[in-house]
C-alpha cells in the first residue's frame, strides 16, 4: 500500500466520522441515507429514516417519526404505496434538486419533484418534522424547491397547511393508512373542498362522510368547542393565494398531531408524558348526527332528540313511512311551496351547523340586510346568513339548493335565515308571539294575585293590630313600630276598603285580560267590572 492510499482512506475515515459526529440535519448532492442510517432534526425532535410496518416484516418504508417524545411515532411515509423488500434502499439528492430513493437494483421507487431549478440543493430535516429540499442556506419556505409538509400523509403537525394554493393548484391533504400495520393509502381523505365557500371534508372514496361546516370567522360552524385553549391556536386562511386550515401549539412542550385514522376519524392527539402514550383530545365526529347527511335535506339533527332528526319549521317528511322506519335520508319537502313572486319571507334559526356550502355564494363585504334583500330578490336562494360571525356579524353567505348536514347545538350562536313562504312566515311568527303573550298573561296574573295576596293580608294584620292598639291606648300605653317611631300618625291610613279574593276575582273576570288597563313595573291594573 502506497503513502498516497493511506492517506485518501484515512480522509475518508476523518470524512465520514465528521460526518456522523456533527448530529447531521441534512443531506448534500454527494451523501445519502441508507437503510438503518438517520438524520435528525437541530433540536431532536424529529428523525428520518426507514422502518418496518408491520414491525418484524420486511417491509421498507422512508419516513418522519418522533424521536425525543413520543419515540417511533410516524409521522410522514415517502414510499407509501411501494415498499422496498429489503434494507438495500438508498436515499439521495441529485443535481436537479430531487430527493430520489432507490432499491438495490439502482431503480427509483419514489420521488420528490420541483419545477424550479437547483443550485447547491441539499435536504434538511427542520424540527417541525418538515424535510425540506432548498437551494444552499436558503431557508425562506417560499424558496424551497420541495417539502414534505406539501405531501402529508395521515397526520397534520403544527404548522402544516390543509388546502390549497390557489395559484399553484397545489391541493395538501390527508389519506389515512390502510390499516396501522400498512401506511399505503387507505380508503380516506380529509381535504378542503373548494366549492362555494370552502369547507374541510372526510371522505370515503367520492363520498362525503363528514363536514366541518364553513369558517365562520371564529371557528368551523360544525366545531362549536374549537375555543381558544392552552394547548393550541388554529387559523383558516382565505384569500386571493391560497385557502388552507392551519393550527400551531401555543406551548412548545405540548406534543399534539391531528390524525386521520384508518376508519376514517379525525382525532386530535396530545402527547401524555407520565403515561408515555396519546390521548385523544378530541373526534371530529362526536357522535351520529356527524354523518354527512343523516337526516336528508331540510331537516336538523338533535342527538339529544328521538329520533335524532326533524323536519325543519314547515316541512313534512317526503318519504313518511321510510322516516318512520328511521331512514331519514329522503329529507323533507315544504308544506307550502315558495312564491317568489309575491313575496316570500325568512325563518330564523340559531344555534345550528350551518348547512353543507358547496352550493353557496358568498360576498365579504355585504351586511346581513344587504344579504336578506339579495336572498329574496334571487328566487333560487333558499337561505342566507352571515360569512364572519366575529365582530358582530359581516359578510354573506348564500345557499341555493336543499339544505343539508345541518345540526341542532343548542348552545352555540350561529345563525341562519331559511326562506319560507309568506303565509308560513306570518304563521310561525303569530303562533311564537301568541306563545309569548299566554307567558306575559300567566306571569302578570299571578304577580298580582301575589300582591293583591300580601295587601288582603297586611291588612288583616293591621286590622288586628288596630283592634288591639284600640285596646292598649283606653289603658294609656303608647304603641312603637318595630323601626321605633311611633305609629300615631299612620294610624288614619289604615281604614282602606277591604275585599276578599272572590270579589276581586269576579270584579276582574279571573283577571281577564279584558278588564286589564295597563301594566306598571311590577304588576298589572286591572279594571273592576260590577
Ligand atoms: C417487493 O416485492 C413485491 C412482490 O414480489 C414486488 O411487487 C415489489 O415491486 C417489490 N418492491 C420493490 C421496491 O422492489
Ligand atoms: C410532479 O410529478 C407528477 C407526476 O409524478 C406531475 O404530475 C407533476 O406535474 C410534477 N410536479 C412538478 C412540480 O413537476
Ligand atoms: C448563505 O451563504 C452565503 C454564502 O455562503 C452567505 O453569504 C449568506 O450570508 C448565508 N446566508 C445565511 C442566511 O446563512
Ligand atoms: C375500503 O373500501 C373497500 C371497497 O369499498 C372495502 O372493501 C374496504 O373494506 C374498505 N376498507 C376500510 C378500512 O374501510
Ligand atoms: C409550557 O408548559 C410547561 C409545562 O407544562 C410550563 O412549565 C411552561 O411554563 C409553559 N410555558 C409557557 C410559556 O406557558
Ligand atoms: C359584494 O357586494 C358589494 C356590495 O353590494 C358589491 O359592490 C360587490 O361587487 C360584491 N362583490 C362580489 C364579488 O360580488
Ligand atoms: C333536492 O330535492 C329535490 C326535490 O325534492 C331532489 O330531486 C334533489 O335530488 C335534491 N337534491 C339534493 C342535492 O339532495
Amino acid at each position: 500500500m502506497d503513502a498516497l492510499t493511506t492517506l485518501v482512506i484515512l480522509l475518508s475515515y476523518v470524512v465520514s466520522i465528521l460526518r456522523i459526529c456533527s448530529a447531521v440535519d441534512s443531506i448534500t448532492v454527494n451523501q445519502m441515507i441508507q437503510d438503518g442510517e438517520t438524520i435528525t432534526s437541530a433540536g431532536g425532535s424529529f428523525e428520518l429514516g426507514f422502518f418496518s410496518r408491520p414491525a418484524n416484516s420486511n417491509k421498507r418504508y422512508l419516513g418522519i417519526w418522533y424521536k425525543k417524545v413520543a419515540t417511533g411515532t410516524v409521522a410522514w411515509v415517502a414510499n407509501r404505496e411501494l415498499p422496498l423488500n429489503d434494507t438495500s434502499g438508498v436515499l439521495k439528492v441529485t443535481d436537479q434538486g430531487k430527493l430520489v430513493l432507490l432499491n438495490g437494483a439502482n431503480t427509483i421507487i419514489w420521488s420528490s419533484n420541483s419545477s424550479r431549478s437547483a443550485q447547491n440543493p441539499n435536504a434538511q430535516l427542520l424540527e417541525s418534522g418538515n424535510l425540506v429540499m432548498k437551494n444552499g442556506n436558503d431557508s425562506d419556505p417560499e424558496n424551497f424547491l420541495w417539502q414534505s409538509f406539501d405531501h402529508p400523509s395521515s397526520t397534520l403537525l403544527p404548522g402544516m397547511k390543509l388546502g390549497r394554493n390557489i395559484i399553484t393548484g397545489l391541493d395538501r391533504r390527508l389519506s389515512s393508512w390502510k390499516s396501522t400495520d400498512d401506511p399505503s393509502r387507505g380508503n380516506f381523505t380529509y381535504r378542503l373542498d373548494p366549492n362555494g365557500f370552502p369547507q374541510l371534508i372526510v371522505m370515503q372514496g367520492s363520498d362525503v362522510t363528514f363536514r366541518s361546516g364553513p369558517w365562520n370567522g371564529l371557528r368551523f360552524s360544525g366545531f362549536p368547542e374549537m375555543r381558544p385553549n392552552p394547548v393550541f391556536k388554529y387559523d383558516f386562511v382565505f384569500n386571493e393565494k391560497e385557502m388552507y386550515f392551519t393550527f400551531d401549539l401555543v406551548n412548545s412542550s405540548v406534543i399534539t398531531r391531528l390524525e386521520l385514522n384508518p376508519n376514517g376519524d379525525l382525532q386530535r392527539l396530545v402527547w401524555i408524558d407520565r403515561t408515555q402514550g396519546w390521548t385523544v383530545y378530541a373526534t371530529a365526529q362526536k357522535d351520529d348526527c356527524d354523518i354527512y347527511a343523516l337526516c336528508g335535506g331540510y331537516a336538523t339533527c338533535n342527538i339529544n332528540d328521538s329520533p335524532r332528526c326533524d323536519c325543519m319549521k314547515g316541512f313534512v317528511p317526503k318519504f313518511p313511512d321510510e322516516w318512520n322506519r328511521m331512514d331519514w335520508s329522503g329529507g323533507c319537502d315544504r308544506n307550502i311551496a315558495l312564491n317568489c313572486q309575491n313575496g316570500d319571507g325568512f325563518l330564523k334559526y340559531s344555534g345550528i351547523k350551518l348547512p353543507d356550502t358547496r352550493n353557496s355564494e358568498f360576498n365579504r363585504s355585504m351586511n346581513l340586510k344587504e344579504c336578506e334583500s339579495l336572498c329574496l330578490r334571487t328566487c333560487s336562494c333558499t337561505a342566507y346568513s352571515n360569512l364572519d360571525i366575529s365582530r358582530g356579524g359581516s359578510g354573506c353567505l348564500l345557499w341555493f339548493d336543499n339544505l343539508t348536514d345541518i345540526r341542532d347545538f343548542t348552545e352555540d350562536g350561529q345563525e341562519f335565515y331559511v326562506r319560507m313562504a309568506a303565509s308560513e312566515v306570518d304563521a310561525f311568527a303569530s303562533s311564537s308571539k301568541r306563545k309569548k303573550q299566554r307567558w306575559v298573561i300567566s306571569i302578570s296574573a299571578s304577580i298580582v294575585a301575589l300582591i293583591l295576596l300580601s295587601l288582603l293580608l297586611g291588612l288583616y294584620i293591621l286590622k288586628k293590630k288596630k283592634k288591639k292598639k284600640k285596646k292598649l291606648k283606653r289603658k294609656g300605653t303608647m304603641l312603637y313600630n318595630l323601626e321605633g317611631s311611633q305609629t300615631n300618625e299612620r294610624q288614619e291610613d289604615l281604614d282602606l276598603p277591604l275585599f276578599d279574593l272572590t270579589t276581586i276575582c269576579n270584579a276582574t273576570n279571573n283577571f281577564s285580560i279584558d278588564n286589564k288597563l295597563g301594566q306598571e313595573g311590577f304588576g298589572s291594573v286591572y279594571k273592576v267590572s260590577t
